[in-house]
C-alpha cells in the first residue's frame, strides 16, 4: 500500500469528563495468526471479531493470493478455509505488506517452510524495518532471501522444498522472531526449537495447541523460556474469538485515567499476561482499574475493564518488563507527563525499531508541547506535571506510525492548548473508528484545519 491520499491532519482539544462503555477493535496479534493457522487448518475456521484494520486485511489478502479463501461473512464474522500444513501455493504477485511488521515477519516464516517463492513489500515504514531477525534463523531451516541492502524490503524469499528443523536462541526477545521460525517449523519434521531470553507474548502457542499441534513449552532458570514444536502436525480448523486488543484499549484507557471525572468501561479486553505490562505500570502509578468478569476464550484470558480518572504518581519501570507492553510505552509516557514526580523506563531499545523509532518521536513530542524529557539510547525519562497538564499547542508528525498518532490524541485531551498530529491515516492499521469512539466517550477530536 503506497501513502498517496493527501494527509489528514487531526486537532485533540481539552476534553470534559469521558464516560461510557465502549469494545475497542480486536487484538491485532491475534487476527493475523487466526487468518495464518485458519490458511493451514483442514476446513473452515469462522473468526469472530477479527480486527478490521489495513494490517490485518493485508494479511488476508496475503493469505488469499496464496489459495486460501479469507472472506467477510454478512453477520461480520471471517470464514477461512485452510489448504492444510505444507499446502500454500505460490502467489503470482507481490506481497504488499502495508504498514505490517507482523504480517511480513510471520509470513515469511510460513513462506520459508513451503517450496514456493514469494516478495513481499510494505510502506516506507516498512522498508526500513530490520528483516535479518527473521531472515537469519529461516536460513538455517533452509530457506533463501534476497532483499535490498542491510535486510530491508522489497525482500524476495524462497521457501524451503524439505525444511530443517533448528533449535535457535533469539538475540532479542521478539515474539514475530519466535512465532516466523515456528511457523516455517509446522512443514519440518521433528521438533522446531526456540529460546527465549525474556517471554514474549505467546499467541502463536496458544492458538497452535487450539488447532492440535503440539507445543510444549518450559521456564528458563535464568527467566527465559524454551518453546518446542513437534512439526508437520495435521491442523483443524477451529472457531478463534477474538478479544479486544489490549494495545488499543491503552488509549481510551489512559484518556480516561488522565481526564477528570472520566468512568469508562473497556468491554471484552485481552489480558494475556505477556501483554498486561502496561497495566502493572498504571497499577503501580496508582491507577484506578477494576477488573470485572474475567473468563477464557480460545486459550486466551479475557475481561471488561473499568477505569476511573485519578491521580497517578511516577514510577520506575524495570527493562524486563518491556516485552509484556512493547508497543504501551508510548502512551504510558502521555499518562507519565500527568504523573506526580518523574517516570523512568529503561530497556526500551526496541522502540527504535518498531513502525518509527518511538523513543525519538515520544521524546520530541513531549518536549515540543512542553514536557520535560530525557532521552538515553534505551531509556527515556518523563517528568509529571502532578495533574496540570502540557502547554501543548504543538504539532506532531506521526511518521507512518498509528500509535504515535494516537498517543499524542490523548495527551491534547489534557494539554492546555490543542495538540495537532499531521495524519490520521496511519491509525486505520490498528484501531479504525479511533476518533468517532474517543469522541462518542466525550473527546474533542476534529479535523485540523491547516493553511
Ligand atoms: C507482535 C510482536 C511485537 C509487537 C508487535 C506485534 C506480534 O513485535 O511490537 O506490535 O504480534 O508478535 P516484536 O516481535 O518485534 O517485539
Amino acid at each position: 500500500m503506497t501513502h498517496a491520499a493527501p494527509p489528514r491532519p487531526l486537532r485533540s482539544a481539552a476534553a470534559g469528563p469521558l464516560k461510557g462503555q465502549v469494545r475497542v477493535p480486536g487484538d491485532k496479534s491475534i487476527s493475523h495468526r487466526a487468518l495464518m493457522l485458519g490458511a493451514l487448518a483442514v476446513g473452515e475456521t469462522r473468526v469472530e471479531g477479527l480486527l478490521e484494520g489495513a494490517d490485518v486485511l493485508a494479511t488476508a489478502a496475503a493469505v488469499r493470493a496464496m489459495g486460501a479463501e479469507a472472506e467477510r461473512l454478512a453477520d461480520g464474522s471471517w470464514r477461512v478455509a485452510g489448504r492444510g500444513v505444507g499446502g500454500l501455493q505460490e502467489p503470482a504477485g507481490l506481497l504488499d505488506m502495508g504498514n505490517a511488521g507482523t504480517g511480513a515477519r510471520l509470513l515469511m516464516g510460513l513462506v520459508a517452510g513451503h517450496p514456493i517463492t514469494a516478495t513481499f513489500t510494505g510502506d516506507a515504514s516498512l522498508c526500513r524495518r530490520p528483516m535479518g531477525r527473521v531472515t537469519k534463523p529461516l536460513e538455517k531451516m533452509g530457506a533463501r532471501f534476497q532483499g535490498r541492502e542491510g535486510g530491508l524490503l522489497p525482500m524476495t524469499v524462497t521457501g524451503a522444498s524439505n525444511p530443517l528443523p533448528i533449535e535457535y536462541e533469539l538475540p532479542v526477545a521478539s515474539a514475530q522472531v519466535k512465532s516466523a521460525i515456528l511457523l516455517a517449523g509446522l512443514n519440518a519434521p521433528g521438533e522446531t526449537v526456540v529460546i527465549e531470553p525474556e517471554p514474549t507474548r505467546d499467541h502463536t502457542e496458544n492458538m497452535l495447541r487450539w488447532f492440535g499441534a503440539k507445543v510444549e513449552v518450559a521456564d528458563l532458570p535464568q527467566g527465559g523460556r524454551r518453546v518446542a514444536l513437534t512439526g508437520q502436525p495435521e491442523l483443524t480448523a477451529r472457531p478463534v474469538r477474538v478479544p479486544a486488543d489490549i494495545s488499543s484499549a491503552a488509549f481510551p484507557l489512559v484518556a480516561a485515567l488522565l481526564v477528570p471525572g472520566s468512568v469508562v468501561t473497556l468491554k471484552d479486553v485481552g489480558l494475556n499476561p505477556l501483554r498486561a505490562g502496561l497495566l502493572t505500570c498504571l497499577q503501580e502509578m496508582g491507577a484506578s482499574i477494576e477488573v470485572r468478569n474475567p473468563r477464557e476464550e480460545a486459550g486466551e484470558p479475557v475481561a471488561d475493564l473499568c477505569v476511573t480518572a485519578g491521580p497517578l504518581r511516577g514510577i520506575e519501570v524495570p527493562a524486563d518488563r518491556a516485552p509484556s507492553m512493547i508497543d504501551e510505552y508510548p502512551i504510558l509516557a502521555m499518562a507519565a507527563a500527568l504523573a506526580v514526580g518523574e517516570t523512568r523506563m529503561t530497556g526500551l531499545g526496541e522502540l527504535r525499531v518498531k513502525e518509527s523509532d518511538r523513543l525519538a518521536a515520544v521524546a520530541r513530542g513531549l518536549a515540543a508541547a512542553g514536557v520535560t524529557v530525557e532521552e538515553g539510547p534505551d531509556w527515556l525519562i518523563v517528568k509529571g506535571g502532578a495533574g496540570r497538564g502540557p502547554s501543548g499547542g504543538n504539532r506532531v508528525e506521526v511518521d507512518l506510525d498509528h500509535r504515535i498518532a494516537m498517543s499524542f490524541l490523548v495527551l491534547g485531551m489534557v494539554s492546555r492548548r490543542p495538540i495537532e498530529i499531521d495524519d490520521a491515516a496511519a491509525m486505520d492499521t490498528s484501531f479504525p473508528g479511533f476518533t468517532a469512539l474517543m469522541n462518542a466517550l466525550g473527546a474533542k477530536i476534529e479535523e485540523a484545519i491547516t493553511a
